[in-house]
This record gives C-alpha cells, sequence and structure tokens, in this order.
C-alpha cells in the first residue's frame, strides 16, 4: 500500500516533484516519424510547425538493425532543433525488448529536458508503469532535470485492457492512453490483418422478410474498435489523463481515417496518431470542434447564466447537464484557439454572428 502522500513524492533523491494535473496541451494529432530515415529527419523542423505533437518512433516499423540509429538520430534531431510549443514525444522500445532500458537511459540523459512524453508500448498492467515510473526518477535525478517527464502507455493487449483502469492510474506522470488496434488484434487473436478501422464482415442484419433468407435484408458494418475506445476513455476520464485513438494504417482510405478518429473524438478522445502528412490535415478537422457547435455551446453557456434550473433554446431543453457539455466543446476550443490562429478566426467569426 502506498499512501496518497507518498504518491506526490519524488521516487529518487533529486528527482522532481511529480505533478498534480495534467496540463492540457492540445495534442489532436501526434506525428510518428522514424529518426533512422535521414530523409524523414530532414523534414522534421517543417513538420515540427505543422503539428500538435512530434513523436520520435523507435519501436515498431523501426527495423531491428537500425535501432540504435534511431536512438542516435532523435538524439541528434532533438539537440538541433527548435520544436516552439510543439511538444516532442518518444514511442520507446517495449520493456521486454533489448533495447527499452538503452533508450530511456540514453534519451532521459541526453534531451530529458527536451522531450515532454515517453510513450511505453504493450503496457500489460500497473507494475509496468511502476518500474518506468522509478528508473524516470532515477534518470531525471542524474541528469539534474527540474520538470517530471510524463507517461503514455499503448493499450495494445488483451491484459492491458482488461486492466486499463490500474494502469491510468499508475502514476502521477500518467499523461494519456492510446488504442493500439494493430497489436491488440493480434494479442486477442482477432481475424484481422489491418492497422485500426473496420471490417466488412463484422457486421448486423436486419431480420428476414420472407423465406428467402437472403433477400430484402440491410446489413450494417459495425466499429470492431467501440468497445475498447469507450473503456480507455472512462478508464481516463476517471484518473484525469488524456485519451487517444491510435493508428489508421491504410493511408489511402482518408474517408474511413476521418470516420474513426471521429467517433473517436465523439467519445470523449482528444487527438490520433498521424503516420502521413494527410492524416495531419484529417486529425487537425476532426479533432477541433466545428464552429457552429462552438457557437452553439457559448449561446448555451450564455443563457444559462449561473448553470442552474432548465431554459429552451429553439425548442431543445438545457440544464445543468448540457451546460457541463457545453463547456467541454467551449473550453477544448478555446485552448485550440490559443495555439491555431486559423481556428482561433474561425470560432471569433461565430461571436460576431
Ligand atoms: C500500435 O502500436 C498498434 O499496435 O496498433
Ligand atoms: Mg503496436
Amino acid at each position: 500500500m502506498r499512501s496518497p502522500k507518498d504518491f506526490f513524492r519524488p521516487l529518487a533523491v533529486g528527482a522532481p516533484d511529480p505533478v498534480r494535473e495534467i496540463p492540457f496541451r492540445p495534442s489532436r494529432m501526434i506525428h510518428f516519424f522514424d529518426p533512422s530515415n535521414a530523409k524523414m529527419a530532414a523534414k522534421v523542423p517543417d513538420i515540427a510547425g505543422k503539428v500538435d505533437v512530434l513523436l520520435g518512433n523507435l519501436e515498431d516499423a523501426v527495423q531491428a538493425d537500425r535501432k540504435e540509429a534511431a536512438r542516435a538520430g532523435l538524439v541528434d534531431i532533438a539537440k538541433a532543433t527548435d520544436f516552439g510549443d510543439t511538444q516532442l514525444w518518444v514511442r520507446v522500445n517495449s520493456l521486454d525488448s533489448p533495447w527499452g532500458l538503452d533508450d530511456l537511459m540514453t534519451l532521459v540523459r541526453e534531451i530529458g529536458d527536451k522531450l515532454d512524453v515517453i510513450m511505453v508500448p504493450k503496457v500489460e498492467g500497473a507494475e509496468d508503469i511502476h518500474y518506468v515510473d522509478r528508473l524516470l526518477a532515477q534518470l531525471e535525478a542524474k541528469a539534474g532535470l527540474r520538470r517530471p517527464l510524463l507517461v503514455h502507455a499503448i493499450l495494445e493487449t488483451a491484459r492491458g485492457v482488461a486492466n486499463v483502469e490500474e494502469i491510468a492510474g499508475a502514476s502521477p506522470r500518467m499523461q494519456g492512453l492510446s488504442l493500439g488496434p494493430a497489436d491488440l488484434a493480434a494479442s486477442r487473436r482477432m481475424k484481422t490483418t489491418r492497422v485500426g478501422g473496420g471490417h466488412p464482415g463484422y457486421l448486423v442484419r436486419t431480420d428476414p422478410v420472407g423465406e428467402d433468407l437472403n433477400a430484402g435484408r440491410q446489413t450494417s458494418q459495425q466499429d470492431l474498435w467501440h468497445y475498447t475506445v469507450a473503456r480507455m476513455v472512462d478508464a481516463c476520464a476517471a484518473n484525469g489523463i488524456l485519451p487517444y485513438y491510435g493508428p489508421f494504417g491504410d493511408i489511402r482510405d482518408t474517408v474511413a481515417c476521418e470516420d474513426q478518429f471521429r467517433n473517436a473524438f465523439l467519445l470523449g478522445c482528444v487527438g490520433a496518431w498521424s503516420l502521413h502528412p494527410v492524416q495531419i490535415e484529417i486529425a487537425r478537422r476532426v479533432f477541433s470542434p466545428e464552429p457552429a457547435d462552438v457557437r452553439w455551446a457559448r449561446k448555451v453557456i450564455a443563457a444559462m447564466g449561473d448553470g442552474t434550473g432548465a431554459v429552451m433554446i429553439d425548442g431543445k431543453m438545457q440544464d445543468d447537464a448540457t451546460v457541463k457539455q457545453c463547456r467541454v466543446v467551449a473550453e477544448l476550443a478555446d485552448a485550440l484557439a490559443a495555439r491555431d490562429p486559423e481556428l482561433a478566426a474561425a470560432y471569433a467569426a461565430t461571436d460576431e454572428d
């Protein structure tokens, strides 16, 4: 047992104090790049200005013989680049891999002051977060860091999903969770062969209309990820941390990508991964509330005064619960507008209507 007081004490002498709240920083798209790929690395300064989060990926999709080059590449890029107010994250290799320990030791020592969040893949339970928590405290103390690094876990094993609440609450460093649909599908022994998205075989069908079981029956594809995203959102909200959709692998299918991202947004997620520049714009569009919704939210908030009682607006009943929903939208709009001048203008225009 750990007392609540201990929870907010550093886990190593000289390490920075843990944070008490996870600050909300816009993170609509977590843009992945491979730091071992010189062509991609050269684009980093340009892309940094276009995304909320830039993530150096050291794990899957980086070949085994490129792991060390990727780690060294990220160190060089981080030292050479001014990221402005764009966050820099890293996805380290998993804790059971030959590279995970060296990733953490090197990155905290070399660029700990530049990194915001460490994404840890294949987290199975609170014990994985406790291990990283203590290790990071030791490394932060050694490196003389003044600001604690935050931790983001990928939900991509069946055991991880079963333990999602305890993972979300395992450390004050926990910043958020991402759905990892590709590894999760494998871990669950699902029969898909894709990275995220739906499947035409996963559907429901209307009842038969006569003797012919095939005639006149509508089918509707269902969302394979609904259960996991909803569980992840609850675990995050209950622990004051942020949920994200993960990767959508069919880069060409921008339409289905937008649908998956939007479902996640409507269910409570704040962002998704972008694996290709085309997905940056999709995430920006989807995870920024529509100006019309912001206008409506502000109208309800203004009409509700101190937030109690009930009023009718355009024939729709508003009360304490709707004003709370509207505050979520309006506060998100304000936070995004502070970072995104185009959105600020679109939201300001709604005030003038
Ligand atoms: C992401 O890492 C995934 O496995 O989907
Ligand atoms: Mg994965």
